[in-house]
């Protein structure tokens, strides 16, 4: 008998004498996904006509990245690419969210685009859809032609109707066959990491920079919906990846709560305030009002950004807990992404980061799911009726391949069993979320910390690019074909 709670847990009793299977069913037509970006799987930077983007230009600079790791090769995705959507096909994934290298496809940022670059997107999509894999298409995953950073790069207006223009390119290219597109991934990433801590492509410390890069991103999102809606059919849909700070106060003391409500700011509302209330926050431009006047927000802007978004996607892997100024930093830079003697905060670099008790990844990023269900309610009570996807979720963990060949990673298992129940839980009480995309498909290039942080539920020999599937995929494949998580 098959017995259904007000939570979607349903419940099998099986026969008698044998064990009771329950299961955590998700809605039907859930989406079982999985994510990369280009540059951190696809290798073959100088083939087909591309030219260097800002992770190769970066990544090539001594002491940006560890171990000097570069993408040049990275998981030779760019040959390797039908095995890869075979292996998608093998776990049973419904979707597949990867991004298109702008370098690829319009190599200076500007004019006539490359149909090479082109043609590689168009047949592995066609190779996603013979294998009943949804493609969702992220235009821009962190990898700015080199030319656009030389000519002044996201702080500079220009780049953001660039990026309209690169996005009517592809829309044009792909929009008969896919259906979901991102514009930008973690935009709070490009602008603080790239332009103010530094850790990030293309590497500069300015504060200032990083506040007009918040912006022209966001513009360039605006731009970049407008262009593919006069592009696209109707029935596409177009949103974007954020990756909202999941903010606790240390305590409920006045300076943390002020702590608190400025990383909010920055992190958050900086984005969310123009994409869906069509305006900058108050205490947002008054905190910052040492750093910048806000000038570069030219009238109209917040109109253009502030259009209806089709889905909200979400990155999601710890919370931060902060608490106002505590005297000495305690310890390294605790904001989980990575050692600068620059904060990626403008304004706001007081602001003391801490760090939550228990379990932590490889990335020494507290394990805290709770996290999850909270940022999906937040997100349904701030955008109510937009669809919500969990575009990114998962754990770095030092894997190793044992004597039988096999990689064994339990700690992964437990931690997507746990943010897939979390999902759940905020489905059960009213959020509209409609897929999940593991982070990562496969172990790759992560960002500064070279290929040292291994992500994937498919395990790379980076020597040979032998591709074996972990615990964890097995482990995902089994949710997905059941729709819903074991007991
Ligand atoms: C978010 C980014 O989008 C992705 O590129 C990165 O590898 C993961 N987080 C893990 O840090």
């Amino acid at each position: 008998m098959t017995t259904t709670d007000n939570t979607g847990t349903t419940t099998t009793t099986a026969p008698t004498g044998t064990p009771a299977l329950a299961t955590t069913r998700f809605p039907t037509g859930f989406l079982w996904g999985s994510a990369t970006a280009a540059y951190q799987i696809e290798g073959a930077v100088r083939e087909d006509g591309r030219t260097p983007s800002i992770w190769d230009t970066f990544s090539h600079t001594p002491g940006k990245v560890a171990n000097g790791d570069t993408g040049d090769v990275a998981v030779d995705h760019y040959h390797r690419w039908r095995d890869d959507v075979r292996l998608m096909a093998d776990l049973g994934l419904t979707a597949y969210r990867f991004s298109v290298a702008w370098p690829r496809v319009q190599p200076t940022g500007r004019g006539p685009a490359v149909q090479r670059g082109l043609d590689f997107y168009r047949g592995l999509v066609d190779e996603l859809l013979t294998h009943g894999i949804k493609p969702v298409v992220t235009l821009y995953h962190w990898d700015l032609p080199q030319e656009l950073e030389s000519a002044g790069g996201w702080p500079e207006r220009d780049t953001a109707y660039r990026f309209a223009e690169y996005a009517g390119i592809v829309g044009e290219a792909l929009g008969d066959r896919v259906e979901s597109w991102v514009t930008l991934n973690e935009p709070w990433c490009s602008a603080f990491l790239g332009y103010a801590s530094g850790v990030h492509a293309p590497g500069r410390t300015d504060p200032a920079a990083a506040l007009r890069a918040a912006h022209h991103l966001n513009l360039g999102h605006g731009l970049a919906t407008s262009a593919l809606r006069a592009t696209l059919p109707a029935r596409a849909d177009i949103g974007i990846s954020l990756n909202p700070s999941v903010v606790r106060a240390l305590t409920d003391a006045p300076a943390d709560l002020d702590a608190k409500r400025r990383i909010d700011a920055l992190a958050n509302r900086v984005f969310t305030g123009p994409l869906l209330k069509g305006a900058y926050p108050e205490d947002l431009i008054a905190d910052t009002a040492r750093v910048t006047d806000w000038s570069f927000v030219q009238d109209g802007d917040t109109d253009l950004i502030h259009q209806p978004l089709d889905f909200i996607g979400l990155n999601y892997y710890t919370p931060a807990v902060v608490s106002g100024p505590r005297g000495e930093q305690d310890g390294p830079r605790l904001d989980g992404h990575g050692a600068s003697d620059h904060s990626p905060w403008p304004a706001a670099d007081d602001v003391v980061f801490h760090h939550a008790p228990g379990e932590v990844t490889a990335m020494n990023w507290p394990v805290d799911p709770t996290g999850l269900t909270d940022l999906l309610l937040d997100y349904t009570a701030q955008a109510p009726g937009v669809p919500l996807y969990v575009t990114e979720n998962g754990a770095a963990y030092d894997d190793t391949v044992d004597a039988e060949g096999r990689v064994h990673d339990p700690d992964r298992v437990r931690y997507l069993h746990a943010h897939l129940a979390a999902i759940h839980q905020a489905i059960a009480q009213g959020a509209d979320v409609r897929g999940y995309f593991l982070w990562s498909l496969l172990d790759n290039f992560e960002w500064a910390y070279g290929y040292g942080k291994r992500f994937g539920a498919v395990y790379v020999d980076y020597e040979t690019q032998t591709r074996i599937p972990k615990t964890s995929a097995t482990w995902y494949a089994q949710v997905a074909r059941a729709g819903g998580l074991p007991a």
